[in-house]
């Protein structure tokens, strides 16, 4: 992706790259206004991820559901910049790709298409709802809490679409 003038900077105190931020959300357990814009980020990020990977699919329903999920993404980004408002009352809108400062360095396929790959990519959703459910825990704010628990039920959703993948390639 070429760098472009509307790239959002990094909030203050992020990580500088796409994998720092995912490794740094995995550890967060009572998130900050800061945690949130950066999981806003690497949710919008994410659906280009998945785009990505449906493009290399083989399978036109394996594609489907990938895509699928990758649209949810951008929606548990939308929440997660929701999450930030109701918490500090500022404005945060998650970036589109070509906006999206974790993604200037380009974006490829999150997995290889195979049953190993895609079922390992379903253990991270679920991880994800887990996440989640502690970040509603700890948010201390009631509205986030949803908007986490919304955020969760769907990473199990995609947890479970991936293992629907992934049976298709038997
Ligand atoms: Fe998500
Ligand atoms: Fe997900």
């Amino acid at each position: 992706m070429p760098a472009h003038t509307n790239v959002m900077p990094l909030p203050e105190g992020a990580p500088a790259t796409l994998r720092e931020a995912f490794a740094h959300i995995g550890t967060v357990t009572a998130p900050t206004v800061l945690d949130i814009k950066i999981m806003a980020l690497t949710e919008a990020a994410a659906t280009t991820l998945y785009y990505k990977t449906a493009e290399t699919a083989e399978n036109p329903e394996v594609r489907a559901l990938l895509e699928r999920n990758g649209r949810e993404e951008f929606l548990h980004a939308q929440r997660a910049a929701l999450a930030v408002k109701a918490v500090s009352g500022e404005d945060f809108f998650p970036p589109l790709a070509e906006d999206n400062p974790y993604l200037q360095d380009g974006a490829g396929p999150i997995a290889p298409i195979t049953k190993e790959a895609l079922t390992g990519l379903a253990q991270g959703e679920f991880g994800g709802d887990a996440l989640y459910q502690k970040w509603a825990e700890n948010v201390g704010n009631e509205e986030a809490a949803r908007l986490f628990l919304l955020n969760g039920k769907e990473e199990t959703d995609h947890g479970n679409r991936l293992l629907q993948a992934a049976a298709l390639l038997d």
